[in-house]
This record gives structure tokens, sequence and C-alpha cells, in this order.
């Protein structure tokens, strides 16, 4: 039987999100798959980490025990076939068929097979999303259909910033359990700024003790006259980070620290007053900056700051395994390092131009250090300004452009645009919007995004790693707030992320729509507190919200 586009086949009730690359009725159109208490699971060699997610998730919302195989009927099979990475389109590969008595689930790799476990999950029902079975009996019916797939990119990514606000190390590790919903696979953990330090490093205690809390937030946009006068902040433990990163590595999610250095450094400076432009201001009477926007105080370049960041980078590498190392390098002021003799100095030594090459030069020491210890650089695009070492990629962020300049001179690109899938931008213009600032970003808007810069050759496009979405939380205080700015764009990113689709003029919003009606009540059973489709409950309104929506189109650098 020929493979068909899911939503062209009649009568087959599959609404997968993200959409799979080929489905089809079972051979023989078999009938669907049913489990209840009988059911098992057939964890073949290195399946055992899928069999036990599988019994954590589905087994708590059926409440069936899925026991291993002994040779009932009835079963789940899981196993890994590498020969799939060729015949499917690469190591994430899955195929899936349900038929009668057995589903049959097989990665290309141990994360293949977990995304295709996810795939049973949501072929399963909503229900199949809680957390303990309902008193009623549902029919945990799987329709009966055969599914290859494989992702389009191997980085789908999803930043978070905790430094902004902070969120608990359980809602971080519930955010983990969402993109693993949705096939993303890269964390991208933006744990500095300049309101806050949020990762412990032993070395330097009042990092934490100091950098990890401000007194007051400045309420709304940062033209807003308005505070919350409480303190706010939070920081993760190394044995926190450690959890976070095996949670993670369980469901196939690679966990990309960023410290953000030289700029949106006025948190570690506030700790450690050295770090700072001591020539240009007394940084000892720095705090924790309790306002939004890029703070002018920045590291001062001398060797002390780079040894300094050199311990806390140390202890990082303990941390993470991920080959990505993010050193931030975004939105650097250069005010003070033109006001400071010692900058300046620093300058004429180095045989530079002028604080730009400073940049690039603290940068590059970086990117050197991290590979004399096996890793690789990333930061956002402005790192390419003044010339980046080999190897080193960039998370391009300011439109398309610093994505084609990256590829076109040999980096990796990671797709961010703050214009297309930054989701702290509002998702509608209407007066009962919560977010105070950005441009409108509709859930269309994101299905429509696409990665590849149509100005790269297939050569130049091979260095587009993959795509991210970025959750800048100045105006999201609580998980809440980040549930309703990620959701259900982030659904719609996903699918993007991970599906082969048409051009985006092309795409099928309407069946991308249809889907989500049923994935709405995936996100109910999780207890995601998305955007509703006809505008936010009155609960998650903020009428008074100091802002400055930004009008029009945004613009496209
Ligand atoms: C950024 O949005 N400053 C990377």
């Amino acid at each position: 039987m020929s493979d068909i586009p899911y939503h062209l086949f009649p009568g087959l009730d599959v609404e997968l999100i993200p959409a799979p690359s080929r489905l089809s009725p079972s051979i023989g159109g078999g009938t669907g798959y049913f489990i209840d208490e009988e059911t098992e699971i057939e964890a073949t060699p290195g399946t055992g980490r899928v069999a036990q997610w599988l019994r954590a998730t589905v087994g708590a919302a059926t409440g069936y025990p899925l026991p291993p195989h002994s040779d009932n009927g009835n079963r789940i099979l899981l196993r890994i076939i590498p020969e799939l990475a060729d015949e499917l389109g690469g190591p994430e590969a899955y195929r899936f068929t349900a038929d009668g008595h057995v589903v049959a689930i097989d990665g290309a790799s141990e994360a293949g097979l977990f995304w295709g476990a996810q795939t049973f999950r949501q072929l399963l029902g909503a229900d199949a999303f809680r957390r303990a079975p309902l008193a009623r009996k549902p029919e945990w019916e799987v329709p009966a259909v055969t599914i290859h797939d494989a992702p389009r990119f191997r980085w789908r990514g999803l930043m978070l910033d905790v430094a902004r606000h902070f969120m608990p190390k359980e809602g971080v590790l519930r955010h983990l359990d969402l993109m693993a919903a949705h096939k993303l696979n890269v964390f991208h953990f933006h744990l500095t700024d300049d309101q806050g330090w949020r990762v412990e490093i032993k070395r330097y205690p009042r990092l934490t003790e100091t950098g990890s809390w401000r007194s007051r937030t400045k309420f709304g946009h940062r033209s807003s006259p308005r505070w919350e006068e409480k303190p706010h902040g939070g920081y993760y433990t190394q044995d926190d980070i450690r959890e976070i990163v095996a949670y993670a590595a369980e469901r196939h999610i690679t966990v990309v620290p960023e410290i953000d250095v030289p700029g949106h450094s006025q948190a570690a400076i506030a700790a450690y007053p050295e770090l700072g432009n001591t020539d240009v201001i007394d940084t000892s009477a720095l705090t924790v900056w309790d306002n939004w926007g890029i703070s002018p105080n920045v590291l001062a370049p001398t060797d002390n700051t780079l040894r300094f960041y050199e311990g806390v980078f140390e202890e990082l590498l303990d941390l993470f395994p991920s080959e990505f190392v993010h050193v931030g390098g975004d939105e650097c002021l250069k005010d003070q390092w033109r006001q400071s003799p010692a900058a300046q100095a620093r300058i004429k030594e180095l045989g530079l131009a002028d604080e730009d090459e400073l940049q690039a030069w603290f940068i590059r020491h970086f990117d050197t250090w991290l590979s004399a210890r096996g890793r690789r650089l990333i930061g956002w695009d402005e790192i390419l300004e003044g010339g980046l070492a080999e190897g080193a990629a960039v998370s391009s962020w300011r439109g398309y452009e610093g994505g084609i300049a990256a590829a076109r001179a040999g980096h990796d690109v990671v797709m961010c645009p703050e214009q297309q899938v930054y989701l702290d931008h509002r998702q509608d213009a209407g007066e009962d919007e919560p977010v105070p600032i950005g441009y409108v970003r509709t859930l269309e808007d994101v299905y429509r995004f696409e990665p590849v810069p149509a100005q790269l050759t297939e050569e130049q496009a091979r260095h587009v790693l993959g795509t991210q979405a970025n959750l800048w939380t100045e105006v999201m205080e609580d998980q809440a707030r980040v549930d309703y700015q990620a959701f259900p764009r982030l659904a719609a990113f996903a699918e993007v992320a991970w599906g082969r689709l048409p051009a985006p003029a092309e795409r099928d919003f309407a069946d991308f729509e249809r889907r989500m009606a049923v994935h709405y009540r995936r996100l109910d059973a999780l207890g995601v507190a998305y955007r509703p489709p006809a505008g936010p409950h009155p609960w998650q309104r903020r009428p008074g919200v100091p802002g400055r929506p930004i009008d029009g189109p945004p613009p496209t650098r």
C-alpha cells in the first residue's frame, strides 16, 4: 500500500503534532490495537530506558502495569534497528506499526525509539497525558497505522531565560517533559544575565549568595515607572543541575548552558565588583539590576576577568556534557570600554583597532579555551563581529542576516530570528493580550516560519544545524505566564523544526489547526496554561501592565 499524507486518509483518526513524515494504514488494513491490563512490554536489548519511560507515563495514565513480556499475545515491542537510519533519514528515525495484538516501535537509535514512544502516547489519546487513571475506563485504542518518521533538523531547540525570572527546578523538569512531548531535543539554558545569576559555582559563592537575588523587579516594559517591591531570585545547586541534565538525557534532550559574557553581566559584577570597569565607575555600589533593557555595566577586559570565567566554565564543563557551550556575546554596550583607560590600554597592547575587536578577542579567548577541552563555542550573532574562530557556531537572532553571514563563512548556525520565534512577543493585537511588549506573532506566523534562509546554497545550508524558539522572561513572572507565551506556538514551532514541510505559503495551516483541536486536549491533560484560541481567559489578562506594544510588521533587519 502506498504511503499517503495522514490528512488525506478519511476515517483515520490520527492527529499527531508534529506531523510524521509518512503515515499509512497498516499492511492488510488490520484492526486497531488496544492496550489493557494484560498488555506487556517486550524490551529488546538497548530499549530498557524507553520501556521504563512508557511505564512511568502510559502506565501511570492507564493504571496498567505493562510488565515485561512473558508470552501473552498483546504486547508493545521495542527494538533498536540501526539500519533504519539509512532507510528513513538519520539516527533519530523511527518506524511505528500498530496492528492487531502488537504495537511495534523500532528506532534507528534509542533516541529514535523514544520519539516513536512519544508518537504512541499521542495516538492513545489525551488521557494518556495524565498522571493517574480516571475513574471512568476509557478504551485505549491506537488506530491500525504504520508511520515512518525522522526529523528534518538535528537541533530542535528551546531557550528558557531563568535569569530575568527564576523558574524553580520542578518547573524546569516539567518543561523538559513538554519539550519531549513535542520532539524537541536541545534545551538552551540561559543561566545568567544582568538581573540574576542562577547556577552555583563552588569557587565563587557570592555569584549566588549576592548575584541570585534582586531587591525588586520592574513591572511591565522597561519604560514603565512601576516596580514590584519585593525580592526575587533563586538558583540551582550543582546537584540540581546534575539532576536536570540527567533528566533531560533520559528524554534525549541535550542541555546547552549559557553564561552570558562580556555584556549582560551586572549580576556577576554586583557579586564580584572587581569584574567590572572599576576605573570608570564605583562597581562596589552596583546591585543586581532591577530594570529591563541592556545594562551598561559590562565585564572589564582584564586577565583577572578571563581567569575568573575560566573558573566558572571549568565547573560548568563538569556539569554539562554537551558538545556546545554558549557564551552569550550579545548586546555588549561598549561605552565603559571607551571611557576606561585600562580597556584602552588593553586595545593598544593587543594591537586591536577598536572596542568591537576587543569583544572579538574576549570571545576568541573562550573559543580557544573551550576547543582545547573538546567543546565547541556557540554565541549570539554579535560574535561574528570582529572575526570568529573556526569551529564556533552562531545562534542567529537578529533576523536572518547573521545566520546567512555565518553559514557563508563556514560556521554552523542555529536559526532563531527574533521576528519569528521570540515567544515573548505578543500573540494578538487585542487589548486583552497580557504581554506589554513586542510585535504580534500569531500561531500561524510561527507555523509559516522557515528556518533555512533562501539565500543559502545547498552546501551553505548544511551549516544550519536547526532552529530554536526563545523564551525571554522579562514579562513572564511565573510558570503560568511562560506556558501562556509558549503555547500553542511551541507546537507550531515543533512541527517546523521536526517536519519536512512545504514552503511557508503552501503549508496547510487549516490542517494544523484541525490537529491542534486534539492537541489542546493533550495540553489540558498536562496542565499547560496555553493561550486559548479565542483569547486569554480573564485570569490570564493583566489589565494595566505598563507597556509599549510595537505596532506594524516586525523589521526584517
Ligand atoms: C538576544 O535576544 N539579546 C539574544
